[in-house]
């Protein structure tokens, strides 16, 4: 069996490590084998003075630890004291209140407005609308797309008495900030009601209990990204034509025909997949500033030529909503099909998660952990012991984070040194920095 030093690329699932269990007995040996292949390959590297910085980021961060894990449940704070220099402050400065925020009410869908120190909600006049506006105002909540835009008339609803109203500032379209003026009525009587693309809802999460491997429509977002009849990474449905999975995924195989590309929605056990079902692929738009360096930047969309059929067991994820913020600490869920232990070079039949608490990014780019490595497209979650992770060939899948009842693409799994190492959490892409790239892309296609 030859043992795996290096664990670049997609290969195969969520890494769970019962907690209190110590390494296996093999993984002493095989830090060996990889200590000594790691001295031969190093030394190379020494020989090759052109390799430089890139190639000792690389080495450091994509290979297996050869230094003692440590034992037992390290709380982020606890962490903290025992890295110089790091504070376990929040990185961010509280942020300014929002001038402006949208919800959209009841089952007429009325949308609704809070502008600066207001507290109330205030319902929209029709008057001065454009659909520009409810495109804008979709992706704002995190949706792909506006599916219907209408004008209620007042009349048609029962109102409170104390309900006020925004009005349109004419010649301010696309200025979503500005727009909204205050007014104690609607001379028009009718008011805008909006509906978005769905996303992020779970219809069957309801009738699951419990356990490792995932019931049927639990992560109905996830995708399978297959090139010929192998799983090579996860994704995450957007929209019936497209699906968000990592640029390295489709980098390490970017001679193959796109013929070759099938992607698989609603699926549990892989081998219940038969060969020439799936959806086939128009067009994969790797971000154009994807380095293979250092993996910033690593996401790409690929766009489906047969859509998916949404159903109960396959849907769209939501995206982040506009400056909305992850806490620290949010108990979020990634999921795939990679390897279920880091010796493992086979990814898991059956779909697996669990959950990966929020970590700060600036304890995760400390020197206890990657050093500054983390670029500010990237962001860690899981565990500093080491008790779960996502592995090989979970690449390109979801990290997602509830909010109420709805759930958001928070990160796309990227890269982390081995698997549920202590110290060395998951490293994803941060999907809030992507929204612009991923709206313009789907909107020109
Ligand atoms: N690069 C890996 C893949 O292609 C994913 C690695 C994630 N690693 C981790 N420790 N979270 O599948």
């Amino acid at each position: 069996m030859e043992i795996r030093c290096t664990e670049e690329g997609p290969g195969p699932g969520i890494f769970r490590r019962e907690l209190g269990e110590q390494q296996q007995p093999t993984s002493q040996s095989q830090r060996w084998c990889c200590l000594q292949r790691g001295c031969a390959i190093l030394g190379a590297l020494g020989l090759l003075a052109g390799a430089g910085v890139g190639s000792w980021l690389l080495v450091l961060y994509l290979w297996p630890a050869t230094s003692p894990p440590l034992s037992g449940t390290l709380q982020e704070e606890e962490m903290t004291l025992s890295c110089p220099g790091v504070t376990n402050e929040e990185e961010f400065l509280p942020s300014l209140p929002k001038t402006v925020s949208f919800r959209l009410n009841g089952e007429d869908l009325l949308l609704e407005v809070q502008v600066r120190a207001r507290s109330d909600w205030l319902l929209v006049c029709h008057g001065g609308w454009n659909p520009t506006l409810g495109i804008h105002i979709c992706q704002s909540l995190g949706h792909l797309r506006l599916t219907q835009h209408k004008a209620v008339n007042l009349s048609d609803i029962k109102l409170n008495r104390s309900q006020e109203f925004a009005q349109l500032s004419s010649g301010l379209e696309g200025h979503l900030e500005e727009a909204w003026q205050p007014s104690t009525n609607c001379p028009s009587g009718r008011i805008v009601s909006l509906k978005c693309s769905e996303c992020g809802a779970r219809p069957l999460a309801s009738r699951i209990v419990g356990g490792q491997a995932v019931a049927s429509g639990r992560w109905p977002w996830q995708a399978s990204v297959m090139l010929g009849s192998r799983h090579t990474c996860g994704g995450s449905v957007l929209a019936p034509h497209w699906v968000v999975t990592a640029a390295h995924c489709i980098h390490s195989f970017r001679l193959s025909r796109l013929s070759s590309w099938r992607v698989h929605a609603g699926l549990v056990s892989h081998s219940a997949v038969r060969q020439h079902q799936g959806a086939t692929v128009e067009k994969i738009i790797p971000h154009p500033s994807y380095s293979a360096q250092n993996h910033d930047y690593d996401v790409a969309l690929l766009q489906l030529r047969t859509p998916l059929n949404f159903s109960d067991t396959v849907g769209a994820v939501c995206l982040p909503a506009k400056e909305q913020q992850f806490p620290r600490g949010l108990q979020c869920w990634v999921s795939g099909w990679g390897h279920t232990d880091p010796s493992h070079t086979h990814s898991s039949d059956t779909l697996q998660d669990t959950v990966a608490p929020l970590l700060s990014t600036h304890l995760c780019n400390s020197s206890c952990m990657y050093s500054g490595a983390l670029t500010h497209r990237m962001l860690c979650a899981g565990y500093l012991d080491g008790r779960a992770d996502a592995c090989q060939g979970d690449s390109g899948g979801p990290l997602v984070c509830p909010s109420g009842d709805t759930w958001h693409l928070v990160g796309v799994v990227s890269w982390g040194r081995g698997c549920a190492e202590p110290n060395h959490p998951g490293v994803y892409a941060k999907v809030a920095e992507f929204l612009d790239w991923i709206h313009d892309t789907v909107q020109v296609r």
